[in-house]
This record gives C-alpha cells, sequence and structure tokens, in this order.
C-alpha cells in the first residue's frame, strides 16, 4: 500500500538536512561568492548550479571524489554519465599523459582517429565517423546532414527531450507545464530568451512514446525532413521506450522519407557497448554520441550511413572543427573503447544496475513510497511517481520533485555524491563495489522511513 507523505514533514527534514549539507560544505558555500565574481552563478555552466549551492570538487579516483571541504563521496553523479570508467583510470590516465608528451594537437590528420572510428562503427553498426567536441555538436552536425538530405529545413523532436544547447533543439526541453498545450497539438517553447523566432517554427515537438502521435505530425507537416530521438529518455530520469516503440519509430520514418537521428550521447558507450542500437536492435540513420565515448576528455561524433556521409565527402555539407579528433581525445577515447569497456565492463555494470534496480525498489514496497526504480544497465534513478512515467505530460503530472531533492539531500550528506536536480540519473561505473552500491540503497532506505513515519 502507498504511504501518505505529510508535506509538512518533508519540509521540516528538508530544512535539517540542508543545514546539515551547509554544515559540511561551508567552503564551498564561501568560495561561490568568490567565484560569482567571474563566473555568473559562480559555475561554468548553468547545469553546475544546484540548491544549495554548488559544491567544488578538488579530486576523483575511481568510484570516488572529494570536495574542497575534503568530505570524500562515492560517485554517482560521474560528470553527468561520462565517467563510466571511473575516474583516472590507469589505462587512460596513462594514454593521456603519454600523448601530452608527444604533442596534444596539430590540426592534421593521425591514425588514433581512424582506429577509433573503427570501433564506434562496429559497435553502432554505421559504416562512417566525423568527430567534434561535445555532444551538442554531434546533433548539430546530425541536423545539418539530415536537412540537406532530405532538402527540408523542418525538425521534429521528442517533447522534454534534451539534445545540447543550439537553437534547433533548446526547444520545450523542460517547458512549463502551462505552456505545452494539448496533447495532441504540443507547442515548442523556446528554453531560452535569444532563439529566433523563425527558427522555433522549425522545430516540432511530439511526446515520447506515442508512434500514432508520430505518424499524424508527419503527415501533417510535409516540409519535416528529420526526426531526433533519445532512444531512452534521460533527461527526466529514465524513460525506456515501449516494447515496439522504437522499431515503429524506424518504419514510420521511413515511410514518410524523414532522416531518423538516435541522440545516444547519454546512452552510447554506457548501456551497452553499441547502446540502444544494440540494445533494442534498432539502426536509425545517424548517432550522435559524446560523454563517456571519450572517458573522460571533451568528445562528440556522428556516425551514419554511406549515404548521409558521403555528403561529407562529396562537400555537398561541410563538417569541421579545430579539435575534431585531436590526439589527445583520441588517445583517451581509443584506451576507454578498446581498453577498457570490454565484454567484463558491460557485465559488470549491468549486474551493479540490476543490484541498484532491485535494492531501491525493495526499499519503494516496505515502505509504501510513492515511487518506484527505473533504469538500463548503468543508468538508473528513482522515479517518484506510483505509476509509470512514459512521456513529459506524465511526468509533470505525477513526478514529486520535493520528495527528489530531499532525497538527494539524504545522499549528499552521507557521503553519496548524486546529480542534482529532477531531470537526472545515477551513472555507475565499473569501479563501484557491491559495498558502495548497498551504501547508496542503504541511505535511501533512511531517507523512505524518515519521510514516511508517524
Ligand atoms: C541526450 C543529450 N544530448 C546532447 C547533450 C549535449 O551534450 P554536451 O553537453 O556535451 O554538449 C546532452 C547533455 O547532457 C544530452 O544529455
Amino acid at each position: 500500500m502507498t504511504a501518505s507523505i505529510d508535506p509538512g514533514r518533508v519540509a521540516e527534514l528538508t530544512r535539517k538536512m540542508e543545514e546539515a549539507l551547509r554544515a559540511r560544505t561551508s567552503r564551498s558555500g564561501e568560495f561561490v561568492e568568490d567565484a560569482s565574481q567571474v563566473l555568473p552563478g559562480g559555475v561554468a555552466s548553468s547545469f553546475q548550479e544546484q540548491s544549495p549551492y554548488p559544491i567544488y570538487i578538488v579530486e576523483g579516483h575511481g568510484s570516488r571524489i572529494k570536495d574542497l571541504d575534503g568530505n570524500e563521496y562515492s560517485d554517482f553523479h560521474n560528470g553527468f554519465g561520462v565517467m563510466v570508467v571511473g575516474h583516472a583510470h590507469p589505462a587512460i590516465a596513462r594514454a593521456i599523459s603519454e600523448t601530452a608528451y608527444r604533442g596534444t594537437h596539430f590540426a592534421a590528420p593521425n591514425q588514433a582517429a581512424v582506429r577509433v572510428a573503427r570501433e564506434l562503427s562496429r559497435r553502432f553498426r554505421l559504416p562512417k565517423v566525423r568527430y567534434s567536441n561535445s555532444g551538442t555538436e554531434a546533433t548539430l552536425d546530425g541536423i545539418r546532414l539530415a536537412r540537406a538530405y532530405s532538402g527540408r529545413d523542418a525538425i521534429v523532436k521528442i517533447e522534454g527531450s534534451y539534445h545540447g544547447h543550439h537553437d534547433a533543439v533548446m526547444v520545450s526541453v523542460h517547458p512549463d507545464a502551462a505552456d505545452i498545450g494539448p496533447r495532441s497539438q504540443p507547442v515548442s517553447v523556446p528554453q531560452t530568451a535569444g532563439i529566433p523566432k523563425t527558427l522555433l517554427d522549425l522545430t516540432v515537438v511530439v511526446p515520447f512514446n506515442d508512434a500514432d502521435a508520430l505518424d499524424a505530425v508527419l503527415s501533417d507537416n510535409p516540409d519535416i525532413g528529420t526526426m531526433i530521438i533519445e532512444p531512452i529518455m534521460m533527461n527526466i530520469g529514465v524513460v525506456p521506450p515501449k516494447d515496439g516503440y522504437l522499431e515503429a519509430v524506424r518504419e514510420i520514418t521511413q515511410k514518410h522519407d524523414v532522416v531518423l537521428i538516435f541522440d545516444e550521447v547519454k546512452t552510447g558507450a554506457t548501456i551497452a557497448s553499441g547502446g540502444a542500437v544494440e540494445t533494442y536492435g534498432v539502426v536509425p540513420d545517424l548517432v550522435a554520441l559524446a560523454k563517456a565515448t571519450g572517458g573522460g576528455t571533451p568528445i562528440g561524433a556522428i556516425l551514419g550511413t554511406e549515404e548521409l556521409m558521403g555528403q561529407i565527402t562529396d562537400g555537398t555539407v561541410t563538417q569541421i572543427g579545430t579539435f575534431n579528433g585531436n590526439p589527445l581525445t583520441m588517445a583517451a577515447a581509443e584506451a576507454t573503447l578498446i581498453e577498457v569497456l570490454d565484454k567484463d565492463a558491460y557485465a559488470h555494470l549491468d549486474r551493479a544496475g540490476k543490484r541498484m534496480l532491485d535494492g531501491c525498489q525493495a526499499v519503494c514496497d516496505e515502505y509504501g513510497l510513492p515511487a518506484h526504480s527505473v533504469g538500463v544497465s548503468s543508468k538508473g534513478c528513482v522515479m517518484f511517481s506510483t505509476e509509470p512515467i512514459l512521456d513529459y505530460r506524465s511526468y509533470c503530472d505525477q513526478f514529486d520533485e520535493d520528495l527528489n531533492y530531499l532525497g538527494w539531500l539524504y545522499h549528499m550528506v552521507n557521503d553519496v555524491y548524486m546529480t542534482p536536480g529532477a531531470d537526472e540519473q545515477w551513472t555507475l561505473t565499473i569501479m563501484h563495489s557491491n559495498e558502495e552500491l548497498d551504501h547508496y540503497i542503504n541511505v535511501f532506505k533512511e531517507f523512505a522511513k524518515d519521510v514516511t513515519a508517524g
């Protein structure tokens, strides 16, 4: 039976836990004042802002990190899912440092870029690869290739998905529920000021997990030539595709001659060797990669079919960047993909993911918490809703952000560094021990006990 949660109790526990977090991170609390003089909000990216204030990290080894106050945490944030290999992995650190002594940048071709491309091509079942330096650039390149190929300017994206910070996709990322319009005709809502209206009008949104809605939108909008989708939504916790949904998306986009891009920036190297392409067996026209692919160095990559990528070869589409395929990133990516993330590594991540999901679900069941666990391999979270979340609209209706924040505080004051914000999930590493996973679950149990007490 689901326990009823007293909002007053949640507020009181939140106040207590925030006080405890402030007490143990006072140096960060002071430093943010200094930092704000030169960095807006005291941080390098607005994603690093958090309540009550940003906590500055000084180093990390394996599954553990240390903050400015000297607190040590077991890391479940892992740099927004980049560090699935753990921090300062010896093989990757060695590859980076050896390259540093041989020259990190020439803006000229190098052989490692070819070896990494071969490995990515093998994993994701697409023949051609080009690099960039972030997920934003990877999806930007993907959309440009798709627009050029289809000859159509409009694109469709999923409501509530994040694909980086360029104009075409900073639309309906986390819109206010009051602005999103009816489900049959979702409104395209800019995520930030500064997006020209003419560009906003080119991005149409549809709900996730609804193949009929997609078919209808593509029938009604013949000027759409591109679809970009995260095969598992990972910017509202974790929302897996319903059985058959990705297959339907593949079929419908083919029917309408729409180029299909899988944004595997988060799922890429983290849930299986070949990401969602391998997990679900659906191959799109283009795959965007970044994050974990580079083993902790800045990377982006777009993979595609001969037809799509041939546009680069024949000069129809310009794909460029000073640091693309630079030796430092390529050395880290090669060590990561070829030496470290082997079959055993993925088996470890699968086992660890299952332990976390089972452990957290058992806590939800024991205390009747209005929540459930959901995840795929290294990525997972507790969704603070009783019903499964299927898309952004059910997330807005059901997700309890206050409980999520309180759960996060419990972890932070108990030496578990968890990604802040309701949108995120944990990322496990090949370095996490069972004891660390059980510690996460035990802290979650303390939280569940306290919040349902009385
Ligand atoms: C699914 C997805 N796509 C693209 C991006 C953008 O990647 P980057 O921050 O490297 O530009 C992100 C970043 O969080 C992401 O989660």
